[in-house]
């Protein structure tokens, strides 16, 4: 397989500051400071006080191989832990997690712990991995801090939605360790920019169609696979419009997200930002019904059955098709039966260059989980791909991409 793309290129040699600040998603920097060593980077770490009441400075030393600074000095013996050779040994000042607290301290300026006085004084780039619950999260005072750090350069790993310690859903979970250490080879690493000056729309998510008020119908999609060859296309170099309908993921660095409910809104954005583009990839799973009519109250239960009359939404893969005039469209199809034959008929259909199929009857592939298993299928004939990650797929996705447009 080739891995240039779809695997994180090496840390080799780089120099990352690892800060830890006070919040239960310090456990996870062991994770992260072990892919950043395994990456090659060399690590040292940077810890609040409160940070070492979530993670023992022995565990963070062991893993970095380094001893943990905390305190502006070593009681014992007075050395001097100076934070301004701290900045300057940084290639990257990663801090993760960052507590609301340490981002409202690094956004004012306050200098009250080694953490903060090494951030203010660092010349490299700052990356910060914020953690916390989702109001604090949502707070407009994080979040005004959070534009004010972007405002200065300060580059945020977006938390991602799930569980959170305080057994609350929402956004403010810490990004998973594999995706802060890709922004960190983003930032450091710099790829070959091979899609520079192409500009893509890519579909995710499902679509949400009103009953009423309350209810709707949707599917499991995730947005996974979308969120990964919009993420992919980025790295490369191309300007990306995901138009997408709900997730709980992070938008991709780099990629311009226009959120939408219903497949009509997601029509009316893929169809605008068609026309500008050289080639869309449309991954959403869009509702093919939608109700007749959406009714402005609540529907009230009564004794009989309740029927809906659905009419159908527009297939926005089929209409880009008809009007693609050179354009690149790649397209998906899940399917559950007959793989081949379905998937063969819409990628004539819809005239999508290739078609990439998935079959709900394998092991690994589908909704929600990490993994895909796929088949590309064009004119010429079929290529069946081993399971992978789906960010290996949309590795090998953007490479026939990258081969088409050429
Ligand atoms: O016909 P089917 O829904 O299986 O086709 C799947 C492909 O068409 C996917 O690429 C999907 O994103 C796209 N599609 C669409 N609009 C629809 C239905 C499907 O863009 N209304």
């Amino acid at each position: 397989m080739d891995s240039r793309h779809t695997t994180c290129p090496s840390l080799q040699g780089r120099h990352i500051l690892l800060g830890i600040t006070g919040s239960i998603a310090a456990y996870k920097a062991a994770v992260l400071c072990r892919l950043l060593k395994t990456a090659g980077a060399e690590v040292r770490v940077v810890m609040t006080p409160l940070a070492k009441q979530f993670i023992t400075p022995l565990t963070m030393a062991t893993l970095a191989k380094n001893p943990i600074l905390v305190e502006f000095f070593d009681p014992e013996n007075g050395a001097w832990n100076s934070h301004v050779s701290l900045g300057e040994w940084a290639d990257c000042y990663l801090i993760a997690p960052a507590t609301a607290n340490t981002l409202a301290k690094m956004a004012t300026g306050v200098a009250d712990n080694l953490l903060l006085t090494t951030y203010l004084s660092a010349r490299c780039p700052v990356v910060v991995a914020p953690a916390m619950d989702l109001d604090m999260f949502a707070h407009p005072a994080t979040q005004a801090n959070l534009a004010t750090l972007r405002s200065r350069g300060v580059r945020v790993v977006e938390p991602e939605a799930g569980e959170l310690a305080s057994g609350l859903t929402g956004k403010g979970r810490l990004a998973e360790p594999e995706h802060i250490v890709e922004a960190v080879t983003r930032l450091l690493v710099p790829t070959a920019k091979s899609l520079e000056g192409r500009h893509f729309l890519v579909t995710a998510g499902a679509t949400i169609e009103a009953i009423d008020p309350v209810r709707f119908i949707s599917n499991h999609s995730s947005g996974k696979m979308g969120y990964a060859i919009a993420g992919e296309l980025a790295a490369r170099g191309a300007r990306v419009t995901l138009v997408s309908g709900r997730t709980a993921l992070a938008c991709p660095e780099g990629v311009e997200r226009v959120d939408v409910l219903s497949a009509e809104e997601m029509y009316r954005a893929a169809t605008e930002a068609f026309a500008a583009c050289d080639g869309a990839v449309m991954c959403a799973a869009v509702a093919d019904y939608t109700p007749e009519q959406v009714s402005a109250t609540k529907l009230r239960k009564g004794d009989g059955e309740l029927v809906i009359r659905l009419r159908r939404t527009h297939d926005i893969a089929a209409e880009l098709g008809a009007r693609k005039e050179g354009r690149l469209l790649v397209g998906f199809a899940l399917e559950t039966d007959d793989e081949e034959a379905h998937a063969e008929q819409k990628l004539a259909r819809k005239h999508f260059d290739f078609i990439v199929l998935n079959s709900l009857r394998d092991a690994g592939a589908g909704f929600r989980g990490d993994t895909n298993k796929v088949t590309f299928i064009d004119r010429t004939g079929r290529e069946p791909l081993p399971l992978l990650t789906k960010r290996e797929v949309a590795g090998r996705i953007v490479d026939r991409i990258e081969k088409l447009l050429k």
